[in-house]
């Protein structure tokens, strides 16, 4: 069963990261010298992947540091095997293990596990969202005035079609609280329990929001790009909310680009 699989994946990957918070681990960089990744992303992806391939061998996986692992099968894991790279090699505990199942280009199945913190997230199409195990759902703040927002920027800022500081301005400009956790899967999540009631994101990978955006929507939440267009995990500019502030916060963005 697929499920069974996502959280065994889910689980192995996170023992990864536990064993290696707070110790000593190599890192190196990708992009910049801020754009990290450890030791602990490149165990915690291989165990992730053995599991998966264990019980389905021939299914796709996009998985960030191993890249396509592309085969002909309609379902594709989408593998972040930590989110928030930069909180964990700080001994920030801000991070997790991200995987979400695409079936036929519909995601199906997601979990997003911050072991540090023990909050497991998880949502199956058309059965809800949970928090371990308890049924969650977004905020019912129906005004952006009051709403608390999180976002999160790029490693590198060249070659931007749209300005994320530009973005980030115009909400604090109206005096909104706007945080910055380091990880745009458990920004998603925290939307999905009611915690924030707005996230966006410019430059995102499909597995920053794979599994956040099906926790979001099956929390009945709404998830779409910077156009109001319906989410894809393979368009970079992501807007989630309670669904009330959605449109507030379309208008705020569209207006300063
Ligand atoms: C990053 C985090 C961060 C976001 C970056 C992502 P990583 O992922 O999600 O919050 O702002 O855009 O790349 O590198 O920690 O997996
Ligand atoms: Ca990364
Ligand atoms: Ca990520
Ligand atoms: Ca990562």
């Amino acid at each position: 069963m697929l499920k069974t699989t996502l959280l065994k994946a889910t689980e192995a990957g996170a023992k990864v990261l536990q064993e290696y918070f707070n110790g000593t681990f190599t890192i190196s960089h990708k992009s910049t010298v801020n754009d990290l990744v450890t030791e602990a992303d490149k165990k915690a992806e291989a165990a992730i992947i053995d599991v998966i391939r264990g019980d389905y061998p021939d299914h796709f996986i996009l998985s960030e540091e191993a890249g396509s692992l592309e085969t002909a099968s309609t379902i594709k894991w989408i593998i972040d095997p930590i989110d928030g790279t930069v909180n964990f090699a700080h001994g920030i505990p801000l991070c997790c293990v991200s995987i979400g199942v695409e079936q036929d280009g519909e995601m199906i199945l997601g979990a997003v596990y911050n072991p540090i913190m023990n909050e497991l997230f998880f949502a199956q199409k058309g059965f809800g969202a949970t928090l371990n195990d308890k049924k969650i759902s977004v905020s019912s703040k129906p005004h952006l005035a009051n709403a608390c927002l999180v976002t999160g920027f790029p490693y590198k800022f060249e070659n931007s079609d749209t300005n994320p500081l530009a973005t980030l301005q115009s909400f604090v400009q109206q005096g909104l609280p706007v945080r910055r956790l380091g990880s745009a899967a458990i920004d998603l999540c925290w939307v999905a329990c009611g915690r924030f009631d707005g996230f966006w994101e410019h430059h995102l990978n499909p597995w920053d929001s794979a599994a956040g955006y099906l926790i979001v929507q099956e929390a009945g939440g709404k998830v779409t790009d910077f156009k109001g267009n319906a989410y894809s995990p393979y368009q970079p500019h992501i807007l989630a909310t309670n669904g009330h502030i959605h449109e507030g916060m379309l208008e705020a963005i569209n207006n300063i680009q």
